[in-house]
């Protein structure tokens, strides 16, 4: 039976990958602590609170926590793992390189809390974060250093979880990847998901390190691009009035395009897709080839806010008016703003001189923090009132069913990004791709 194979998992850093993996690992019956430097985290897992929103994480810590999860500020809890996985964040400088310096803190001091076991009891260590190619054996070769081993396993498991949906992608991932360099480290992970991998039969992959780095990147670089490039042809379907959902929905029944990830509009945010398209970028130009497929995927996406003001420009000169901005969040479901769509949109109707207001209904806390100047209403109705046009950013449901809130509009413009409403008799609607 499965409890035979009960892991000992330590999960260093309790960021949104870290909390969700943690988490589950400990429903699936696993034994894990979350170690993590900031101890409101680690107060918040041990109280059974989610240090983040993310749908069914709550239920998880609420139900395992001092249980299966323990949570710790302390290195030593690593003593007798049979995995520790480093899900450390790595921010990105100016220019889109990573910063790995804390992940590598992390290996160090992972390999420094397990120097003292005999190297074959020694747990695997596997890196979570996100890395690129060329930064698996910095952070291989600190945590080596730590233990004083450089026989030590330091496997890559990247992460495909999405934001909003991230605890059911843990249970029902599409595949998993195993980048490691010895049958022990293999068959750790391999039991670490062993209940997924009967219960739902995902693809396994089984390569290196380094590849199993490159495959995390080029699915979101993929992904990303996806987006991009329907866009850039949704541009192209604005300009002939042509619908650019019709024309997706044509291609997407092509199996070798594929239906998902053609919604075109005002483009990718968060803090993933915006990340690690750069990071892979910097990292291809610092070894010696630009990416030039990629670099016009993020400038297609840089464009697309533009090309909603200039929707707005066409029709009313927003200085000293209102104009309400519906969505703040980077998508429907989470209340994660980071490189949301909404924040070029805002500062170019700052620079317009208009009088933004603003709604979202769960990320305007999140928002305000960022952006305080604005004004923030309750409700969309609320924000529309008054407001000379709207400007729809993200695609939550409750946007599709405003009906006559559009009614106390000064004037019922609207331009949409994300295809959310129907146009209404006497509005004014200006679809961004269609
Ligand atoms: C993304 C990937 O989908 C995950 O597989 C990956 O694990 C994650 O990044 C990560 O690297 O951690 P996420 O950023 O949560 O997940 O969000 P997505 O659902 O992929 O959406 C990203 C952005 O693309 C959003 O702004 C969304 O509005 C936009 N999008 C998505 C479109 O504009 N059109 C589409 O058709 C789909």
């Amino acid at each position: 039976m499965y409890e035979d194979r009960r892991l000992r998992i330590v999960v260093v850093g309790s960021g949104y990958v870290g909390t969700t993996m943690a988490a589950s690992f400990a429903d699936l019956g696993h034994q894990v602590t979350a170690v993590d430097i900031d101890e409101d985290v680690v107060e918040a897992l041990h109280a059974g609170d989610a240090p983040i929103h993310e749908p069914g994480l709550a239920d998880l810590i609420e139900r395992h926590a001092g249980g299966n999860l323990e949570a710790s500020t302390a290195y030593d809890s690593l003593a007798g793992a049979d995995l520790v996985y480093l899900a450390v964040q790595t921010p990105t400088d100016e220019a889109g390189n990573i910063d790995t310096t804390a992940l590598e803190t992390a290996a160090r001091m992972s390999g420094e809390a397990i120097a003292d076991q005999p190297p074959a009891e020694r747990p695997v260590i596997v890196i979570k974060s996100t890395v690129t190619p060329p930064h698996v054996e910095t952070i291989r070769a600190a945590a080596a250093a730590g233990a004083g081993d450089e026989t030590l396993e330091v496997a890559m498991n990247p992460e495909f979880l999405r934001e909003g949906s991230a605890v059911s992608d843990f249970r029902e991932p599409d595949k998993l990847v195993f980048g490691t360099s010895s049958q022990r480290g293999d068959d750790m992970l391999t039991a670490a998901f062993e209940p997924i991998i009967e219960a739902t039969n995902p693809v396994v992959i089984r390569t290196d390190p380094d590849t199993a780095a490159m495959i995390k990147y080029a699915n979101n670089a993929f992904l990303a691009a996806k987006i991009s490039l329907i866009n850039d042809l949704g541009n192209i379907c604005k300009e002939f009035g042509i619908d650019a959902y019709e024309v997706a929905d044509a291609i997407g029944a092509d199996d070798r395009i594929g239906e998902q990830f053609l919604r075109s509009g005002v483009g990718w945010g968060g803090s993933c897709f915006p990340k690690d398209v750069r990071a892979i970028i910097q990292a291809a130009t610092a070894a010696g080839y630009r990416p030039a497929v990629l670099e016009a995927a993020v400038a297609v996406n840089a464009e697309q806010p533009a090309r909603m003001l200039e929707l707005l420009d066409e029709h009313v000169d927003v200085e000293d008016q209102r104009v309400a901005v519906l969505g703040l969040a980077f998508k429907p479901g989470t209340d994660d703003v980071r490189n949301s769509r909404a924040i070029p949109l805002i500062e170019g109707l700052q620079e317009r001189g208009a009088n933004v207001v603003a709604y979202d209904p769960v990320a305007s806390e999140e928002m305000q923090a960022r952006i305080p100047e604005i004004e923030y209403a309750k409700s969309a109705a609320r924000a529309l009132d008054g407001a000379v046009g709207a400007l729809i950013v993200t695609a939550w449901d409750e946007f599709e069913t405003l009906d006559d809130a559009f009614d106390a509009m000064d004037r019922q413009l609207v331009v949409d990004g994300r295809r959310v409403i129907e146009p209404r008799p006497g509005m004014t609607y200006e679809g961004l791709t269609w």
